[in-house]
């Protein structure tokens, strides 16, 4: 398929399945200035091979310890990575839900997955002594599919049935900074003491997806293993002129600012439109990220008379192992502006008056 983006829909479709930025949040003009900024200060430096665990300037830019940090190419490869480096040696526990691509990239490496939801930690403890598992994959914070985040207290038990159980925490912090109004629980990489806790951030979604550029933040040791492998030995990190001209990103705070009251002013349109337009919906109004996660009865047939109406969402069992019916359905209301969500609202409830 020749393309240049992932994204597409049928016109007029007001297609909330995909968990991409709004056209506008994507800094056209602030990447254009970073990357002249980016040359003029670094010159052939930020196109040379770049040092492997990422350069230098950007691991300043995403701060801590500096060989706590390695720049990736986005989240995917991050995970990919450690799935890799890490993922012997026993199954993979991941949360439930979670974020289906996740699930795909560590079923890539013909690990067996397992869910287990990190608010439960008995269940947690029993299938780790069961199953022996390597890795807990989990989204903390403003999660995808749900936009939940665990609790404080839930975020140390976590970190210490891992401990007691061998097993090594995924962190995917994807979604921390974008926030609204309240200050996330502090991230289980900063909680944890003993060295269980990977954490994977990206700037897809607060600066740009296109950039494929993202980071880990582990232990030295881990860092370590992680850029011993041959292709990132060989390629000099595997990013490095765009982590150069992410280094020399203009006013950052500024931006997230702007994206906070872009996506907190989107979610509230569709969370209003929702209440007013179909009542039978019930969800919880997440404090970030980018979804509403609906329980709506009947919604498993709704996909037909969602596209006759002009509207889509993603399916909730999507985001299980099973992909059993009767879960609920997902919204992302990241890539329209308040008007268009409003009116996705109202033919959803068209189409389920239709079903
Ligand atoms: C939880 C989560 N992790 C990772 C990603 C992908 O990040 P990247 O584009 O940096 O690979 C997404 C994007 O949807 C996501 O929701």
């Amino acid at each position: 398929m020749t393309a240049i983006e992932q994204f597409h829909t049928a016109p007029g479709t007001l297609d909330l399945g995909w968990g991409h930025p709004h056209p506008d949040a994507l800094p056209v003009t602030e990447w254009t200035a970073a990357v002249s900024v980016a040359l003029e200060r670094w010159g052939p430096a930020a196109l040379a091979y770049g040092s492997t665990a990422g350069p230098a300037p950007l691991i300043e830019w995403i701060g801590g310890p500096a060989d706590e940090v390695f720049v990736t190419a986005g989240a995917s490869h991050a995970l990919e990575l450690i799935a890799s480096v890490f993922g012997r040696g026993g199954p993979v526990l991941v949360d439930t839900p979670t974020y289906h691509y996740a699930l795909r990239t560590l079923a890539d490496h013909g690990l067996e997955l397992i869910e287990a939801p990190a608010d439960d930690p008995d269940r947690l403890a029993s299938v780790i002594r069961e199953r022996r598992p390597a890795l807990f994959y989990v989204v903390p914070t403003f999660s995808n599919p749900t936009g939940a985040s665990l609790p404080g207290p839930h975020r140390v038990a976590l970190i210490e049935t891992a401990r007691r159980g061998g097993l090594t925490i995924i962190e995917d912090d994807t979604y921390r900074e974008l926030h609204y109004g309240v200050t996330p629980s502090p991230s289980l990489y900063s909680l944890d003491a003993s060295d269980v806790v990977i954490r994977i951030n990206s700037l897809a979604k607060t600066v740009a997806p296109g950039l494929r550029l993202g980071w880990i933040t582990a232990s030295p040791d881990r860092i370590r293993l992680l850029t011993q492998r041959g292709y990132i030995d060989s390629g000099g990190g595997v990013n490095h002129t765009t982590a150069m001209a992410m280094a020399a990103f203009g006013d950052y705070a500024a931006h997230l600012d702007r994206l906070r009251l872009r996506y907190a002013a989107q979610r509230d349109a569709l969370v209003s439109a929702l209440h007013h337009h179909l009542p039978a919906a019930t969800f919880d109004v997440p404090d970030g990220g980018w979804f509403l996660w609906i329980r709506l009865p009947g919604a498993d047939d709704l996909a037909a008379p969602a596209a006759a109406h002009g509207v889509g969402f993603l399916p909730g069992n999507t985001f299980f192992l099973d992909r059993a019916p009767g879960r609920p359905i997902r919204l992302a209301f990241s890539r329209y502006s308040p008007d268009d969500l409003t009116e996705a609202a109202r033919r959803l409830a068209s189409a389920y008056r239709a079903l």
